[in-house]
């Protein structure tokens, strides 16, 4: 059965993978010279922004669609404003939901219901960009894994071998701040 999508193409998607899989396989901290700002994977006390925003305005909780497709986001620095988009392994996925919805583990990571995911999909690096709406799971395009964004973004169907790595998120001053560190391993299984 095909399900009804929305998202970007799939060959935009490929041709990313693509590139991952030269020789980027992995995200430990340190892959592809993250010495540079731009390139380091979000640190705690990072603001968002919406990936397309050259305003560069931090998100709030009220920026993410309720029950919606994801927003495409970066880090960014709060001090200089360096966002971290030098790396495609820093793209982010932000999805809103009542709090309520999300399983504990998902509440933990959530600020005002906003959690945040990599898009870099754990089984072959593309970008994970479609949503199934009457799902509500996060789809890859390249090889049709789902993912279910309200727990832990763990696997519900297609080979990916493990969920996407979350961000955990906290609320400051009423912005989205990243919290903390991802909880695994940014990258996809080396085959
Ligand atoms: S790369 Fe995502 S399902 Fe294969």
């Amino acid at each position: 059965m095909r399900r009804a999508r929305s998202g970007v193409g799939r060959r935009a998607v490929l041709e990313g993978g693509i590139g991952l899989g030269l020789g980027l396989c992995l995200a430990p901290s340190l892959v592809i010279g993250q010495s540079d700002a731009a390139s380091m994977l979000p640190k705690e006390g990072d603001l968002l922004v919406k990936a397309d925003d050259s305003s560069l305005r931090p998100l709030t909780p009220d920026d993410v669609p309720l029950n919606a497709a994801p927003t495409s986001a970066w880090a960014m620095d709060p001090a200089d404003k360096t966002v971290r988009r030098a790396s495609r392994l820093n793209a982010l996925l932000l999805l809103r939901f009542p709090p309520s919805r999300l399983t504990a583990r998902s509440q933990s990571r959530a600020a005002d219901g906003v959690v945040a995911y990599t898009a870099i999909c754990t089984h072959s690096g593309c970008e994970v960009s479609d949503w199934i709406a009457d799902q509500e799971t996060l789809s890859c395009p390249c090889h049709d894994s789902l993912f279910d964004p309200k727990d832990d973004a763990r696997v519900v169907d297609g080979p990916a071998p493990r969920m996407l790595p979350a961000l955990p998120l906290k609320l400051v001053d009423g912005k989205l701040v990243v919290g903390g560190p991802f909880t695994s391993r940014v990258g996809f299984e080396r085959i």
